[in-house]
């Protein structure tokens, strides 16, 4: 049997990706391996969304410059986001590279094009414009959560942005489609799915006829009942409608969290951001998910240090940050990407400023984090059990709430993929910790 190693990196499309390829790869009967010695096939999976990603992917993919030497037989393969951007020229710069592949569709090109790398380097990068095939199984690793594609693609050419270059224009599945996925993960007795797509909230426009996305989540809870835990990522704040409110607030399915990436506390830097929203509009939503759905979670990306942005852009960032108490946020330096308008923007932040702000941001969300766990002391949540997010050495189980925070808990033995009743008694800026009271 043919052995096969992803190397993953990158967001969760990728890891999403990652799991059709495997699927994909296993009807060709590849197994998956860890050991990349004895690998026949090693695929890295790559992101391209800031620089440091790439340059990941570039010093892993030298890495296995030497095995190849030793095995002329193996295969080598770069695919996703990085493959898509740099096509067929990172064959020209990798000799021991044999197959470059992008998104979407290409994914599903792979084993053909194995059997042309078999005799020579082969890429397949054209701009992706398809989806990857609904009959693939795909390789799940969880028994009990589970990513559902929904749609790929970014219509929305932020200027910092890479991903509408990489995935191409946006394009959603059927609802049909996701609906029989999401059965079939009922029936095999998932607890959660995580709805996916880059800006999931604009699913749907270009179906004929069109569906929203508040259309799909009635449709996926009335499926699921209360038996799975509904989660969907990543939002994007122009598109949160009253529609889109009204329904998540009403379906007991759907969790109480959202990621609603800002980005930029200051209009100004939003608008030359090109994001489509001024920071009071932005406040705006949040307060309205907030009044409709009191226990909300929001989460948030930040990017620090973007061209022209002056100390009181960066301070209009942190006061944003505190007038909406982000449950927690991800920053990012502003990194220039090829083909982007940011890019060639004259007014560059040096690192080093770039760095103190983002040191700034940590230290601000981490205060923000801290007193909403600290709030949750002496509440009693419910927690799906994770056996990934466990700490081997501290004996504790662990879990996610339904606002997606992270809980420790001893007092009992629980199974991984059931429903915990913790009782919180201690709180850090990264989780909670508490004591079992029941499980489900
Ligand atoms: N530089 C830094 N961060 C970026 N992101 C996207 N592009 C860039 C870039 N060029 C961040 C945004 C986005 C998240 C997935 O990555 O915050 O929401
Ligand atoms: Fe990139 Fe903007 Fe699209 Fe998000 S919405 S993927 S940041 S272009």
């Amino acid at each position: 049997m043919p052995k096969l190693k992803l190397v993953t990196f990158g967001c969760q499309a990728n890891e999403l990706d990652s799991a059709r390829i495997a699927g994909l790869l296993a009807l060709e009967g590849y197994a998956l391996t860890e050991d990349e010695r004895e690998a026949d096939l090693i695929i890295l999976n790559g992101c391209s969304i800031r620089d440091k990603a790439e340059q990941k992917l570039y010093s892993r993919l030298g890495s296995f410059q030497a095995l190849k030497a030793r095995r002329p037989g193996m295969r080598i393969g770069v695919a996703g986001c990085l493959a898509q951007r740099e096509g067929e020229s990172l064959l020209r710069r990798f000799s021991y590279l044999d197959l470059v592949v992008g998104n979407g569709e290409h994914l599903a090109e792979i084993p053909q094009l194995l059997q042309v790398a078999a005799n020579r380097p082969v890429a397949a990068t054209g701009e992706p414009a398809g989806l990857f095939p609904t009959d693939v199984e795909i390789h799940r690793e969880s028994r009990f959560r589970a990513w559902v594609g929904i749609m790929e693609g970014c219509d929305n050419f932020c200027a910092f942005c890479v991903v509408p270059f990489t995935r191409g224009r946006e394009r959603s599945r059927p609802p049909d489609d996701i609906l029989r996925e999401v059965a079939v993960l009922q029936e095999r007795g998932y607890r959660e799915i995580t709805l996916l797509g880059q800006t999931v909230n604009s699913y749907g426009r270009k179906l004929d006829p069109p569906v929203s996305f508040a259309t799909l989540l009635r449709r996926i809870d009335r499926l699921v009942a209360k038996e799975m835990r509904v989660r969907f990522t990543t939002s994007h704040p122009k598109d949160v409608t009253t529609d889109l409110i009204e329904t998540l607030a009403s379906l007991p399915s759907v969790c109480e969290h959202v990621h609603l990436p800002v980005q930029a506390g200051a209009s100004r830097t939003l608008q030359r951001m090109e994001r489509g929203y001024t920071r009071e509009e932005y406040v705006k939503k949040v307060c309205a998910l907030r009044k409709a759905i009191p226990d909300l979670a929001v989460t948030t990306d930040i990017i620090v240090g973007f061209p022209g942005e002056s100390e009181s852009d960066f301070s209009d960032t942190l006061s944003l940050m505190c007038e909406v108490a982000f449950d927690a946020s991800f920053a990012f330096k502003f990194s220039p990407r090829p083909n982007t308008p940011a890019a060639l923007l004259t007014d560059q932040v040096p690192e080093s400023l770039q760095a103190q702000r983002l040191a700034q941001v940590l230290a601000l969300q981490d205060e923000l984090s801290l007193r909403k766990n600290l709030a949750m002391i002496g509440k009693t949540v419910e927690v799906l059990v994770d056996g990934d997010l466990s700490k081997r050495d501290s004996g504790l189980a662990a879990g996610r709430t339904r606002q997606n925070r992270i809980v420790h808990f001893g007092g009992g033995v629980v199974q991984e993929g059931i429903l915990a009743s913790v009782k919180i008694t201690e709180a850090t800026p990264h989780h909670v910790k508490g004591v079992l009271t029941a499980s489900l």
